[in-house]
């Protein structure tokens, strides 16, 4: 299964009611300002962000779909845990054909979620726990229901006709080119009513909007508007690679093989990563700061040039474009498994450390298989989940979790095509099993359905690895993954070295060992971890950081133990100390 499998050219406090006029907006600018630390952080760059997938993170009303008030009830979990943003994948009004991201209405909550009464007690309840939530803002497309595209079907001559992308085929039964979907087939679907074409990058049930049209652009900017003024603190921006396509249909050039879908490969030149991208982007932004309000991207990119451009060359894109190269490293392409190399974390670290920029690390999502079920090698499974969260956690930068990852949750893949429901799963069956198995209820006891509910047949089952990796049973543990996840989290908002602190790579020579200092002014944080299944020895000489003579007071240890002059480390063991 490949994680890239849709979107790299070439694999893949709303502090502010809302503000009219030039001078309000310019005393909301010296507000946003005035928000910054004395390093110049803005709120969001000490904040832990954890993705929820509202499907699957709690249901309340038992129905066996997760819903906004089964958020609400696991708040005083996450504010325990160390949370201090959600990040909820659509949960707007939607046929649900891709789980959310087929938006029929965006001013709304979908019915099986709840209401928006329910997001106003959720929003609220969070404000109370200091958690600020962001909603995901489907830039890209809509569902082929939202209004705007009924109306746009219509006829040719309809005045939303352009809010779309209509083109003339080639001849009968030859769509306008070779472009494919990200989610298979042709990225062009007959209209017979009107005679015409439209695009779609994902599914034909999500129509990409034109945003050549400045009236979708003033539309959806609104949608942000709208929903920054009832609270959320911003958006993490859907599928902004594919926003523009060529407006002269050039066919893209293609590449030898087929994907899962059975389509010829092709090298996305025309209808991916335009440049055009980042006007948008600024204007989005523009917004975007008039409410303190941070953009999240979602950035597949090849390198850390390429991300480095969704900052914006002058800082006015997206605050955090995710670092998706970053779920990656230590992978064999085809492979699904992976290994921690601490050698490519090192490169890739430093490229990150000298782009300048302000990282965002993510080590899974919705759309790629879990953490834990990746870097697994059946034998040391929960130290390595251990050792991940210990490890990215304490980088410099600002993390995107995911849902159950603190517990070491794992895939739970469907066994059978019948069983599938993510439609990717379906039509790529069996190269291609979906993403259902990353996205099964979180797990929350040992009982029935893992506590996701009262006992209705939960959208999609949890596993029977349930029964230990919960958090009833993780909270009683000292030495589980949550334990671990914890310990790091709450020195990660307490120790300056490892919120505001630089990064200073040690031992760079070591193929096993990653370790490094988080430094701030005289405050001194050394993480050594160890990346391999054997037994390691790290050794520090500290001299040329002005620290000879200096003692490691352990804060997290696991599989770990010693000092400076020489840490012992077992099979992915973990040693988080204070330098003195
Ligand atoms: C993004 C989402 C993914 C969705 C796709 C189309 O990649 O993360 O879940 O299917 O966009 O909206
Ligand atoms: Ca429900």
């Amino acid at each position: 299964m490949s994680m890239r499998r849709w979107a790299c050219p070439l694999a893949r406090l709303a502090l502010v009611a809302p503000f009219i006029g030039a001078t309000a907006s310019a005393q909301v600018q010296l507000r946003v300002a005035s928000q910054r630390d004395a390093e110049g952080h803005a709120w969001w760059q000490h904040a832990v962000f954890y993705e929820v997938y509202p499907r699957s993170f709690g249901d309340a009303n038992n129905d066996g779909l997760g819903d906004l008030n089964g958020i609400t009830q696991h708040l005083d979990y996450l504010q325990d845990l160390g949370v201090d943003a959600i990040w909820i994948t659509p949960c707007y009004p939607s046929p649900q054909v891709d789980f959310g991201y087929d938006v029929s209405n965006y001013e709304d909550i979908a019915s099986e979620y709840g209401t928006l009464a329910d997001f106003d007690r959720l929003h609220a309840e969070a404000q109370r726990r200091g958690i600020r939530i962001i909603f995901d803002l489907v830039v890209n497309h809509t569902s082929d229901q939202h209004p705007w595209f009924l109306e746009s079907k219509a006829s040719r001559t309809n005045r939303k006709r352009d809010w779309y992308v209509w083109r003339d085929g080639k001849g009968p039964n030859v769509p306008p080119n070779n472009w494919t979907a990200i989610f298979g087939g042709s990225s062009w679907q007959y209209d017979p009513a009107t005679g015409q074409y439209y695009y779609h990058a994902f599914y034909r049930q999500q129509p990409d909007l034109n945003w050549r049209n400045p009236a979708v652009e003033t539309a959806m900017l609104d949608v942000t508007r709208w929903w920054y003024a009832r609270g959320v603190s911003g958006f993490r921006l859907d599928a902004v690679n594919t926003l523009f396509e060529d407006p002269q249909l050039h066919d893209n050039p293609t590449r030898p093989g087929v994907n899962a879908y059975g389509d010829q490969e092709q090298v996305r030149k025309y209808d991916d990563n335009l440049p055009e991208n980042h006007r948008v982007l600024r204007a989005l932004r523009q917004v975007a700061d008039t409410y303190d309000a941070v953009l999240i991207g979602e950035t597949w990119t090849d390198d850390v040039q390429q991300l480095k451009a969704y900052y914006g060359s002058n800082h006015d894109e997206v605050h955090m474009p995710m670092d998706l190269m970053f779920t990656e490293l230590g992978r064999t392409p085809g492979a699904r498994v992976q290994r921690l190399d601490a050698r490519a974390f090192r490169r890739h670290i430093a490229a990150m450390e000298t782009s300048g920029e302000w990282p965002v690390y993510v080590v899974s999502n919705h759309d790629i298989p879990r953490v834990a079920t990746r870097f697994a090698d059946g034998q040391h499974d929960d130290q390595i989940a251990k050792a991940i969260g210990a490890f990215y956690l304490t980088l410099r930068g600002t993390p995107v979790m995911y849902y159950g990852e603190e517990l070491g949750m794992q895939n739970n893949d469907p066994q059978r095509k019948e069983d599938v429901k993510d439609p990717i799963g379906i039509k790529g069956w069996p190269k291609e099993k979906g993403r259902d198995g990353e996205r099964t209820p979180m797990q929350w006891t040992h009982g029935p359905n893992a506590g996701f509910n009262a006992g209705a047949k939960p959208w999609l089952p949890a596993p029977p690895s349930a029964r230990t990796h919960n958090v009833a049973t993780e909270n009683a543990d000292r030495t589980s993954v949550l334990s671990v996840y914890k310990a790091v989290l709450k020195l990660r908002h307490e120790d300056p070295a490892v919120r505001d602190g630089s990064y200073v790579p040690l031992n760079e020579d070591d193929p096993n060992v990653m370790s490094y200092l988080r430094r701030y002014k005289d405050d001194v944080v050394l993480v050594v971890i160890n990346m391999s299944g054997q037994d390691r020895t790290a050794k520090f000489d500290l001299s040329a950081q002005g620290l000879s003579g200096a003692g490691a007071r352990p804060i997290v240890q696991s599989a770990a133990r010693g000092d400076l002059s020489g840490v012992k480390l077992g099979a992915y063991g973990i040693f988080i100390a204070e330098v003195k």
